[in-house]
């Protein structure tokens, strides 16, 4: 008999046993030795629990507000390239199955299926999570703008610039193992004249292209639609883009895929979350701080709103669940995530997303004693 499938861990066993050398290195790899990697995975693990019992729990729910709009659950399906590579059912399937388990879905610039196909799905499901799309700066304006317009007829509702990629990363496993994406699939609003991978490097030209704040600037005046900064990993780059007014940061390190040995999410995210506090406090603008990387646990999930995130995003365990089963496999892995936050909710004895506060999370170490911690965290100076 084979055996049940039951967290996220088995998915990723599930994945690996259908995909092929090549896209299991490309979907499941990270950036030289991998240390990001590991550490995004170890770093939510290094904080423990401080629930609180005998708590009210009556009417619970996790509802959750982000760019100014009620949602039924704080998680959303991260940009992810080609995913026809790892299932058929590709971002059609992601998108399916993120709407009808009430989650978000954020679509890559490197989608395999066309933005349309991938709204009308989400759409389509009334008590669905938001729909957002990714994108890579390119430094043919025309383009942008053109993509931009068909991004807002067909009813997205957030541009998520990603800023911490604006080379692809040295990618051992990838290049060993050689990328050979299957004919049929590629990239379909992608410009014919971007290479997937450049590689002539910064001196050949690349580092003219990056974007810049004064490119956000741009983004801002061409949509009505709000702009979020993917690939935030400093306090005073957070407040900058506050000061530019963007909706809204994810604190990512794009899940260990760029730069090798930055720090994990779970260490970062708290003070960033400290600074964006202030400028909230202090001005009538709301940033809102989404942040990704190795969750892979509800636990993960609740430890990330407790340092102050207002929602997160799912990586690859949604493409290992869509590698092995399709748009089931995705609702399983975003149901199992939501069952086990549910839990965890009730279990540290809150009734909803506003119950939930940094002391519920204390920073464990060797000798630690847990509550020593929830006033003087070393991780949360
Ligand atoms: C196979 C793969 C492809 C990705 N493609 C993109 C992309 O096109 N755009 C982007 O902003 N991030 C991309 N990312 C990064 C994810 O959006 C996210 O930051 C990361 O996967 C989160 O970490 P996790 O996989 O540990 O959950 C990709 C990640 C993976 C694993």
């Amino acid at each position: 008999m084979p055996t049940p499938i039951v967290n996220l861990q088995d998915h990723e066993r599930a994945a690996q046993a259908v995909l092929s050398a090549s896209a299991w290195a490309y979907f499941s790899g990270g950036a030289a030795d991998e240390i990001t990697l590991r550490r995004n995975l170890s770093g939510w693990q290094q904080w423990g629990l401080a629930p609180r019992v005998l708590q009210d729990l009556r009417g619970g729910h996790t509802r959750c507000t982000l760019l100014g709009k009620t949602w039924p659950f704080p998680l959303l399906v991260a940009p992810m390239a080609f995913q026809r590579w790892a299932h058929a059912d590709g971002e059609a399937g992601m998108a399916m199955a993120a709407a009808a388990q009430q989650c978000g879905m954020v679509l890559s610039h490197q989608t395999s299926t066309p933005l349309q196909t991938v709204a009308r799905l989400v759409l389509a499901e009334p008590d669905r999570g938001p729909l957002w799309f990714q994108l890579y700066w390119q430094s043919d304006k025309a383009y942008l703008q053109d993509l931009v317009q068909q991004l807002e007829a067909a009813g997205y509702e957030a541009l998520v610039l990603t800023v911490d990629a604006p080379v692809h990363g040295v990618r051992d496993r990838e290049r060993r193992e050689g990328m050979q994406l299957p004919p049929a699939v590629r990239a379909v609003h992608w410009p014919q004249t971007t290479a997937f991978t450049d590689t002539r490097g910064l001196c050949a030209g690349l580092a003219n292209e990056a974007p810049t704040w004064a490119d956000v600037a741009w983004l801002q005046s061409t949509t009505r639609l709000p702009i979020l900064l993917k690939g935030i990993t400093h306090p005073q780059d957070a407040l900058q883009a506050a000061r530019l007014q963007v909706a809204g940061i994810i604190v990512s390190n794009h899940g260990g895929r760029t730069l090798d040995t930055l720090p994990d999410t779970a260490h970062l995210l708290a003070p960033i979350a400290a600074a964006v506090r202030g400028h909230n406090a202090a001005t009538p603008h709301t940033l809102n701080i989404l942040v990704d990387g190795g969750i892979r646990r509800g636990t993960d999930l609740f430890k990330a709103l407790a340092l102050g995130a207002d929602a997160v995003l799912l990586g690859r365990p949604a493409l290992f669940g869509l590698a092995h089963a399709g748009a089931q496999g995705v609702a399983h892995v975003l149901r199992l995530l939501r069952d086990e936050f549910e839990m965890t909710l009730a279990l540290c004895g809150c009734a909803n997303l506003q119950d939930i506060q940094l002391s519920h999370v204390a920073a464990l170490g060797q000798h630690d004693n847990v509550h020593a911690h929830v006033q003087g965290s070393p991780g949360l100076a």
